[in-house]
């Protein structure tokens, strides 16, 4: 029998989107899925109609979408309507928002980068999801190191890893792993 298809594409500035997408693709192509993972910033997505489930991601950065991720659901919107999508963003944000118990700044940006986001394209996405990011202090700007510096003290507590000097991770590989494994399910248990 042929495999289902599967689609991620995404847009990422420091490359946190990049390696949870590849994560993401591990655990479906060991589901029995053929999976094929775009960076939008370096290939075109043509057609996504031989697709069984889509799977768009973008980094998040001052509160928005990458470019890239944007453009594709311009492009694509009026056929994402009648497929299965997901979503998930990268947010370097999120780790310490929770460890500080903002939770209603949490509601808010979980709103504002996801569902807003589908609203907007009038989606009906299967999931949605925030994963954690990375904070690399090699790429940033001095204005946000100097915020970020202050936050330092935080970033163990919260769950960060130092991988690389000066680059802290706030993902939580179980998470991605378990959220590729809710989608299978969903794929199944939805009417499109
Ligand atoms: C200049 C700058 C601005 C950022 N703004 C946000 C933000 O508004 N919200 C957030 O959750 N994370 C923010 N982050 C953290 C990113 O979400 C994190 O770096 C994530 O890994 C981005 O995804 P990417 O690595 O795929 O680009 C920011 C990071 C930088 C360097």
């Amino acid at each position: 029998m042929e495999k289902k298809k599967v689609l991620i594409a995404y847009g990422t500035r420091y490359g946190a989107t990049t390696s949870t997408a590849e994560e993401l693709a591990k655990v479906l192509r060991d589901e029995g899925f053929e999976v094929k993972v775009v960076n939008l910033k370096k290939e075109k997505v043509k057609d996504i109609t031989e697709y069984e489930l889509i799977i768009i991601g973008s980094g998040i950065k001052m509160n928005m979408w990458t470019s890239k991720a944007k453009a594709f659901l311009n492009k694509f919107s009026p056929e994402l309507k009648n497929k299965k999508v997901a979503i998930f963003v990268s947010s370097g944000g999120r780790a310490l928002m929770e460890y500080k118990g903002e939770h209603d700044e949490i509601s808010r940006i979980t709103k504002k980068y996801l569902e807003d986001q589908a609203s907007k394209y009038d989606l009906n996405p299967i999931s949605m999801t925030m994963f954690g990011g990375i904070w690399d202090f090699n790429q940033m700007g001095k204005i946000y190191r100097k915020i970020l510096d202050s936050e330092k003290e935080n970033f163990a507590p919260a769950g960060f890893k130092e991988t690389e000097p000066g680059v802290y991770d706030s993902r939580n590989w179980d998470e991605i792993r378990k959220w590729a494994k809710e989608l299978v399910s969903k794929i199944y248990n939805n009417p499109i």
